[in-house]
């Protein structure tokens, strides 16, 4: 298991933030609804995107990945089974189920089970795709569905905890082979669900409305092959923005569509950094001092779950009391116990948590047990004076490329050790 030293830093220069992870899985998952090649560029080379490309070659699909750029071509293959081993590993595959029964009519997905961030139900996935005619039944672990033919219905996805995205993607993708014209309702309007809109256009299906809580989509026979580029990672660029906050560091962030981290910049604003935007990249500012503020985390465009814990670090060096509510996933404060270890005052009560500032943190052994807890325990190791451990990386190599790397490149004092 690897884990990482790191050393009290201050950073400084640009980085350059990689393509987003959130597209491309569901992107990746989209080529199961055709046979012709698809390109996709843009794409990280991270453990979740491994995962992703063995699930697809398990349904007879060939993938080349070469230099951020996926070449998917299809084999004779009439598997139609994600099995649980793989799925386990990453919810995301889940996905996969509802191009898999547009496209083959039969689908065999392993349930993802929950994960530290709380359970992870698929109640409005299996909503969606029975209102769409698939016959549905949960065996064993495996969700199994079967569809002659998916006929359109104006179908509402919002869930108690609001919108779903990899729901919207999965009923989005089975609607565009579906007769007749679907209705999304309650949609999940984050930039990767607009992205996989985009390639799925490409590909041939008519869909209107994406990026708003109303998607209309009119099904096709067949969808062909494309060619695309997703977009860049916003919860990348955010994750150096709270990086950039918690060391006083002020950074230049490029390649990354300040359109996408607008919620997020309003924050940083509040903490009194001040940020410049323009088309492709943004540069942060930090203050002398940073101000508490209260966050609640929604779905887009409210400000992102995926960037709550990283965004506690700034927070445990306000001058203040910060206010976190955790409105998309109650349970996601599993770093808080490690923050407060490296000498945070985090106090926790069911979906939120106050944050008292303290003067510093102090390096410590951390365990990092999710992809975002664990940059949160990163940032939190660059802000704190002296020696930092993050134990259990492997987290972090799931939703990161190259992100020591690109620290370093900064001035970060952080190394990986075997
Ligand atoms: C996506 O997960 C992201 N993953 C997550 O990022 C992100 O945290 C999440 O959206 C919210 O933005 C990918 O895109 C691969 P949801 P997803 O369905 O789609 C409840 C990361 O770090 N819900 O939007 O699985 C659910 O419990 C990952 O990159 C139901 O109730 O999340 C949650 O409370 C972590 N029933 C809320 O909706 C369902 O059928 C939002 O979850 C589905 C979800």
């Amino acid at each position: 298991m690897d884990k990482f030293i790191i050393w009290n830093s201050s950073l400084k220069g640009e980085v350059e933030v990689s393509g987003s992870k959130n597209a491309s899985l569901p992107i990746m998952a989209a080529t199961l609804l055709t046979d012709e090649e698809c390109r996709i560029s843009g794409v990280p080379n991270l453990r979740d995107i491994h995962t992703m490309i063995k699930i697809l070659e398990g349904l007879g699909k060939e993938i080349k990945f070469q230099d951020g750029t996926l070449i998917v071509k299809s084999k004779k293959s009439r598997s139609y089974t994600a099995p649980y081993p793989l799925v386990r590993t990453m919810r995301a595959s889940f996905c996969v189920l509802g191009p898999l029964l547009a496209k083959r009519k039969k689908a065999k997905v392993s349930l993802p089970g929950g994960c530290v961030i709380g359970p992870r139900p698929v109640d409005l996935h299996i909503k969606g795709l029975r209102e769409l005619g698939a016959n549905i039944k949960i065996e064993r672990g495996y969700c199994l569905a079967e569809a002659k033919s998916l006929i359109a219905r104006h179908i509402f996805l919002g869930g108690e905890f609001g919108s779903s995205v990899l729901a919207t993607a999965n009923i989005l993708m089975a609607s565009t082979l579906a007769k007749g014209e679907t209705i999304i309702e309650s949609s999940a309007c984050e930039p990767e669900i607009v992205d996989l809109a985009s390639f799925l256009k490409k590909m041939g299906a008519e869909i209107i409305g994406e990026g708003t809580p109303l998607i209309r989509v009119r099904g096709k026979k067949s969808l062909g092959g494309a060619e695309f580029t997703v977009i860049p990672d916003r919860i990348e660029a955010g994750t150096f923005l709270a990086a950039s906050l918690a060391t006083y560091s002020p950074l230049t962030i490029k390649n990354t569509n300040p359109l996408h981290l607008t919620s997020v910049i309003e924050i940083a604003k509040k903490m009194g950094a001040s940020v410049k935007v323009n088309s492709f990249s943004l540069f942060i500012k930090p203050p002398s001092y940073i101000k508490p503020v209260s966050i609640t985390t929604l779905p887009y465009p409210g400000f992102p779950t995926d960037l709550q814990a990283q965004f506690m670090v700034p927070l445990s060096l306000a001058k203040g009391v910060s206010l976190v509510t955790e409105k998309v996933f109650p349970d996601r404060f599993m770093h808080v116990a490690e923050l407060n270890r490296m000498g945070a005052k985090i106090s926790r009560s069911g979906p939120y948590a106050i944050i008292e500032g303290v003067g510093s943190l102090y390096g410590a052994e951390v365990m990092a047990s999710d992809l975002r807890a664990s940059a949160a325990l990163v940032i939190a190791g660059l802000a704190a004076q002296g020696k930092t451990e993050v134990l259990r990386i492997y987290h972090l190599d799931r939703g990161y490329f190259h992100l020591e790397e690109k620290l370093k490149k900064l001035g970060a004092k952080i190394k990986r050790e075997r």
